[in-house]
């Protein structure tokens, strides 16, 4: 046992863990060795009996933790997660940057090696296991030198970091380049060429002497200039399978992204519609992956908008193992300035999926060498949230909220039914100030934050809202292009026509005339307005409630920093898309309030 209270397994950290938290009045712990990550928690006259697997035994206690600070009786009941792997995927560069990370540099890359420090990345391993996460993907998706090196001539490296985070029950994973092989001095990366799967299968054999337990590889191919099966003509069924057959005699798992699209379109062209690119490739491949491959979905079809409807493809591929993907790093959901809780959003994902929910879920990670680790203290709460809901595979909004603000905070009653409140109303509030109605994209390009109406209009990202003067959004629908039938019949008719499709999705699939009149009563013009209005209102109240709060010293001018940032923001988005569109429509708001000419 080393002096953070975590030992070299996780049942051995379970019990320092358990000898930390519970000074007297210690539960007895038994491992039980075919639990696996599963536990139970018994009480009888006082004692507590906390039964769990190798790993389950370390969920078993921080539950009983998390109830004893939560001050209530542990169910009785044998838990086990719904989903096996509940990954957390950084987006960390070898050079210590974060692709899109709001939280300060890497954790454990710094000028192109590893470097960490262990306090505090074996402080990280009880905050991932506390929440249940059980795989973390150390190097980001698009991997560029020196990273290719984890794989190889800096496998000691990596290895360090698996051994630091094994204790905790986390597994490392790496993301790897499909074009590796040339890199090692080979012709090609052809997946079927034989010596390419050689080269593979021997490298993979070398990681595993290594780190017996790596989770996996994790692979983007031909998606946004990353290199892929493509080149050689392959299908990506034969890149991944490929990949599996290397990992499998070590019980490996090759996670393999579908956010695939054509991100040299050109704007002209209004046929190719970027949401239908990742079913157009993968529908067709449906039954054709080793079944160590998992195909990892980003919940929407288009990449982490403020509002997406759920991936067409998560419903299309019933013979594969499908992973959905959840962005924790707020890219396009205020970075980490703006409060936006997304334990709301995923609970519509769940629903709009029901049976076809996948049971293997990953988050970008919204991590960083930040003394808070989230940059702004409350996005914790969207981290917390994350692991609940791949241990459940369900959102709980609520009671993620009111079990983390709990934990965190330990404020009075009234005080945390301010918070959990502003938490769980803060994705509306920002939806409504930057994108209503089911528009999307209409931010500066490259860093994503702040208003920029045509910023990606005229772009090569497949990316357009096509507003005129008369009216905006995209047909969707079978008049316009064809994406809807993708969907299942219960869905096709939700979103096909303009009397049932939900408002919040409404300019995603259909092109609305401003002065067509809503269900509401209010044209669409005047619904733009109104929406910007009070979202930037609604941003100010929530921010004057979130400072009457008392959060702890060193937190606190964080949060007023970020709140006073996001009114900022809010105030710019309201007046720049209300002057956008009238501008265009010439159409005045029915309000009379300040449109700027
Ligand atoms: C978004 C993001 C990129 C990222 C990509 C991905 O497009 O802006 O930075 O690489 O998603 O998910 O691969």
């Amino acid at each position: 046992m080393n002096e953070e209270g975590s030992g070299t397994t996780p049942a051995e950290t379970a019990r320092a863990e358990a000898k930390a938290f519970f000074r007297d009045g210690e539960p007895l712990l038994e491992v039980c060795e075919d639990w696996g990550d599963s536990y139970r928690i018994l009480e009888e006259d006082g004692k507590v009996l906390i039964q769990g697997g190798k790993t389950g035994i370390l969920y078993g206690v921080w539950q009983r933790i998390l109830d004893c600070l939560c001050k209530r009786r542990s169910s009785a009941e044998r838990r086990s997660p719904r989903c096996a792997l509940r990954m957390l995927q950084c987006w960390d560069n070898m050079d210590g940057t974060i692709e899109r990370g709001y939280s300060g540099p890497s954790l454990w890359f710094e000028k192109g090696t590893v470097s960490f420090d262990p306090a505090r990345l074996r402080m990280l391993g009880r905050l991932l296991s506390s929440v249940g996460i059980n795989v973390l993907c150390v190097n980001n998706v698009n991997v560029r030198e020196p990273a290719q090196g984890l794989i190889e001539e800096k496998l000691p490296e990596l290895r360090s970091l698996a051994d630091l985070f094994r204790p905790y029950g986390i597994r490392l994973m790496v993301s790897v380049d499909f074009s590796q092989p040339i890199r090692a001095g080979l012709a090609d990366a052809d997946p079927l060429n034989e010596e390419t799967a050689r080269w593979w299968q021997r490298t993979t054999d070398r990681v595993y002497e290594a780190i017996p337990d790596l989770a996996g590889y994790l692979v983007k191919a031909d998606s946004e200039h990353r290199p892929g099966p493509f080149t050689y003509g392959r299908s990506h069924a034969e890149g991944a399978n490929m990949l599996a057959r290397a990992l499998r005699p070590h019980g490996g798992q090759l996670v393999w992204r579908a956010f695939v699209y054509n991100c040299m379109q050109d704007w002209r062209d209004d046929q190719t519609d970027r949401p239908a690119a990742a079913y157009q490739t993968y529908a067709p491949l449906d039954g054709q992956f080793d079944d160590n491959v998992v195909l990892q979905v980003k919940h929407g079809p288009f990449d982490f908008q403020v509002r997406e409807p759920v991936s067409p493809l998560l419903f299309g591929m019933p013979q594969t193992r499908l992973g959905m993907e959840v962005q924790l790093a707020q890219e396009y959901t205020g970075q980490q300035i703006d409060l936006y809780y997304m334990a709301p959003m995923w609970e519509e994902v769940c629903r709009d999926l029901g049976e076809k929910r996948p049971t293997i879920l990953a988050a970008v990670s919204n991590l960083g060498r930040d003394a808070c680790l989230t940059g702004d203290p409350l996005a914790m709460a969207n981290l917390f949230a994350f692991g609940r809901f791949a241990w459940y595979n369900e959102a709980r909004p609520k009671e993620s909220a009111e079990e983390w603000a709990r934990l965190t905070y330990g404020f009075t009653p009234a005080e945390e039914e301010k918070l959990v409140s502003a938490l769980l109303g803060s994705r509306r509030v920002y939806e409504k100030y930057t994108s209503p109605l089911g528009l999307c994209w209409m931010v500066n390009p490259g860093v994503h934050y702040g208003p920029s109406p045509d910023g990606y209009e005229y772009q090569s990202w497949g990316t357009y809202h096509r507003a005129d003067r008369n009216a905006v959004g995209i047909d969707r629908t079978k008049t316009g292009t064809g994406y809807l039938l993708q969907y299942p019949p219960a869905l096709q008719e939700r979103y096909g026509t303009l009397e049932r499709c939900p408002e919040e999705y409404l300019l995603f699939f259909h092109r609305v005339a401003y002065d067509k009149v809503l269900r509401d009563g209010r044209t669409l013009i005047q619904r733009i307005y109104d929406d910007h209005f009070e979202g930037c209102a609604e941003a100010e109240k929530m921010a004057a409630e979130l400072e009457t709060l008392p959060f702890p010293g060193e937190e606190k001018p964080l949060i007023l920093d970020r709140l006073s940032r996001q009114i900022s923001n809010a105030r710019e988005w309201r007046d720049v898309i209300n002057t956008f569109f009238h501008r265009l429509s010439g159409a005045d708001d029915g309000m009379g309030r300040t449109i700027y000419p």
